[in-house]
Parts: C-alpha cells; structure tokens; sequence
C-alpha cells in the first residue's frame, strides 16, 4: 500500500502513546496521531513517513470517546488538554504501568495517584516567549509545526501571572528581539509576581520604558535582568536587579520559602504539599540525606521528623536560598554544596530522597547507592525513562516498595512520579 506525504486515511486508534498520541494501524505501518485518543476513529492526514511508522494530524473525527474534553490544543504545552482530568489520572496509571512492566518487570500494585482539583491555573511559574517582533509580542511553541505564536491567555498560569502577561501583552514597546528572548514569572499565595526578563545581553532597546511601565504593575514586587547562557537554557546564573527585590516569598504553613529568580520550586503548589506529606509518612527519625535539594523544600518539610537532614545541591543561587530557608524551620540542618555524585560517598545515613533532574542519577552515584545501605530510598522524579533506567540499576540492592503516579502538570503529557525502595537486607 503506497502512501504518500499528505494523503487522508481512516485510522482507529488502539492506545493513547506517553507523548499523547493516538496508536494506529494502517495495514503493516503504524500512524502516530497527536491528539487523537484510545478507541477513537478519525480521518486522518498524513504529514511525515518514516520505513515502519507515519505521523498524522487529525482532518476529522468520525467516532468520538466520552474521555474527550475538547479538539486537541495548538500549544505544544498543553499536549493532554483534550482529555478529560480523570482520564488524565488514568492515563498517567496506565502510562506509568506499561513503563515499570516493559522496562523493569515489575507488575506489582501501583498506588493512587496523587492530584488535586485544581487543574488548571495552577501553574505559579510561567516563561513566555519574546516573538521576533519590532514592538513587544509574547508567545509559546505550537505543536505541528513546531513555532511560535502570540498567546495572551494561557489557562495555566495562575491569575496573577496572568494579569501580569495581560497588562505586558497591552504595551506599546520598540525590542530588538535578537537580544530580549523570555519573560519568567513567578506568583505566590499573595498574588505577588517575581518578574525575571531574559535577554542574550546586559541592556537592549525598550528596556528602560519597559522597566518604568513594570513598575506601574501593582503584583510585581521584584523585576530581575537574567542573562540567557546559550540557546537551549532560558535562565543563566547571572541576574541584575531593575527595581523591588529578586526575591518571592511563599508560605505553605509548615513549609516557608524564598525564592530568587533562578531558584527551582515545584509549579502545582497543591500537589506538591500533598507528595510532600507522602514523603512525610515515610520518615521515623534517624539522617535523612536530601539529594538534588534545591531550595530545601523537601528537607524542610520533613525536618522535624528526622534527627537531623543533610541537604547536598549544586546551584549557587538555591543553595543562598537553602540558607535563608533554614531560619524558617525546626529541625537540624546542614547545607552542602557540591555534585551529589562527589559528595554522598562520603556521607551515612538512614534514608536518601533523590529529586534530581530529568537526566536522573549520575552513573556513579548509582553504583554508590547500591553499596551503600540506606534503609529507605525515597526517589522522586520528573522523567519515567531515567527513573526506569536508574531503579534498573538500583534492584541489585533496593525493592520497589510503593510505587506513586503524581500529577504535577495537568493538561500536559508530563509525569512525575514517586518510588519508595527498601534496602533488600533491611526486610
Ligand atoms: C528537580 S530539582 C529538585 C529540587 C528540590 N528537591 C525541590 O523540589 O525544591 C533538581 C535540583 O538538583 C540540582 N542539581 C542538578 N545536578 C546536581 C548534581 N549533580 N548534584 C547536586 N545537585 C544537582 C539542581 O540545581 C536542582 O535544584
């Protein structure tokens, strides 16, 4: 059957794939469809051929399920719109499932995800796009083709950043968009905003009127210059006050935060206490050692449950601001900053939490984690390849004791995830 780019076909799709896509097959090819889902039939066109598989965007619907919200979003970031939020959840168990089995052979019970109502407007840190415009235009990636386009409202953001983003999209600025790239912001519970814009240098057309009409934003407390490292990383380490301070402050009753511009927090601020309580359960005094601490926020809310937790974190900015933090919290503290591959060989303890990266754990911290007798791993992850490909290495020594779906990023096809390990010879 010969097919060609930008022919039309009926396709019925029998998965809904970890990228979103709808599973097809036509004859001995398989057609990945974006945005097309489990059980659904769909005029489809093709837009790319490969020797086993074709890509296909939907021309149109012929059978629709009851899981679906809406027609596929345009934004590459909001990949699961179209599902409904329960089926989300369910996806993401299944999703999650097919991983552990395929890649380890574990098809042990699997617990309930952790989620929250709150599924969109919860994100309380957003970066936008500068459009190569000559008068300012913010924007986000569309998925097919991948570009920019102008976006005002994005149904993430919290409503603070969005009025920000509102009140900026609204202004009449000359830019030179080769040098002004992003604008990051950040809100808390207060509805304050930590306004960061990025750009490859130091000063660039319109940034002075910019800075003067930010400054009229009742929400901003703080607006940061960062410099941008290179052409993938938004944020560098580099960042020049404007006006206020780079500084955003959250209260989450036991857990209290400061912030800097190139600080990580979690952005779904309800699932991130409720993983966090989890986590909680999970420690019965004894040295927690927090790898990958960032800030300290995982640390600081298990605090009091330990007899004392050793944070190690390699970034500059989140180790100021790990230091800070610790004013705010009961418990013993100690702050090392380092990679963790080169200092946790050095350190004992009772139980280790990782959060690392979406690249996972470095290969030689692995083969020290499998030495090493933690009682209790506790590893927290924001990328099921890495965290299949590590727990592969960690069986030796470690079983997977529970096994949490987290949904972080509603809307999207994002997935985080916790697993509880136990030492094989602490059972
Ligand atoms: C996913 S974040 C987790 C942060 C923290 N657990 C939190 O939720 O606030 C990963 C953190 O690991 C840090 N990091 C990356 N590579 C590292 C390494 N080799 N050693 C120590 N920290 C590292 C990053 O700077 C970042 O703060």
């Amino acid at each position: 059957m010969q097919l060609n780019i930008g022919d039309t076909i009926e396709v019925t799709a029998h998965e809904t794939d970890m990228f979103g896509q709808g599973v097809a097959k036509y004859h001995d090819l398989v057609v990945f469809v974006k945005g097309l889902i489990k059980d659904e039939k769909a005029l489809v066109t093709i837009r790319a051929l490969k020797k086993h598989f074709a890509e296909a965007t939907i021309k149109k619907i012929l059978i629709q399920t009851s899981t679906r919200r809406t027609l596929p979003s345009r934004l590459g970031s909001l990949d699961l719109y179209h599902l409904r939020d329960e089926d989300q959840n369910n996806w993401q168990t299944q999703i999650t499932a097919n991983h552990f089995s395929r890649k380890l052979g574990y098809n042990g019970p699997i617990e309930p995800i952790i989620s929250s109502q709150l599924t969109l407007n919860y994100r309380n840190k957003v970066v936008y796009h500068v459009l190569p415009k000559p008068l300012l235009t913010l924007g986000m990636y569309e998925a097919e083709p991948i570009q920019l386009t102008e976006v005002h409202t994005f149904i993430l953001n919290s409503h603070a950043i969005q009025r920000c983003v509102a009140k900026l999209q609204q202004q009449t600025v000359e830019i030179d968009p080769e040098i002004f790239k992003h604008v990051v912001l950040r809100s808390n519970e207060k509805e304050q905003v930590l306004m960061t814009l990025v750009a490859t240098q130091k000063t660039f057309t319109g940034l002075d009127l910019l800075v003067e009409k930010i400054k009229t934003f009742k929400e901003v407390v703080g607006l940061t210059l960062n410099i941008k490292p290179n052409e993938k990383t938004i944020l560098g380490n580099e960042s020049y006050l404007l006006f206020g301070k780079n500084e955003i402050q959250f209260d989450f009753g036991r857990l209290k935060l400061k912030l800097s511009d190139q600080s990580f927090m979690q952005v779904n601020r309800d699932v991130m206490l409720k993983t966090y309580d989890y986590i909680r359960k999970e420690i019965q005094g004894g040295i927690v050692i927090d790898c990958y601490s960032g800030i300290g926020s995982i640390g600081f809310y298990i605090g009091d449950l330990a007899k004392k937790v050793i944070m190690i974190e390699n970034n500059q900015a989140n180790i100021e601001a790990a230091h800070e933090n610790k004013k705010y919290h009961q418990g013993h503290y100690e702050i090392i900053k380092g990679n963790a591959e080169k200092i946790l060989p050095n350190l004992t303890g009772d139980i280790l939490v990782v959060d690392p990266p979406r690249a996972g754990l470095h290969d030689s911290l692995l083969q020290v984690l499998n030495q090493k007798t933690f009682k209790k791993l506790i590893y927290l992850s924001c990328e099921l390849s890495t965290l299949t490909r590590d727990l592969k290495v960690l069986q030796e020594a470690y079983d997977i004791e529970k096994l949490v779906p987290v949904r972080m990023f509603p809307q999207t096809t994002s997935i985080e995830t916790l697993v509880i390990l136990k030492n094989k010879n602490n059972q």
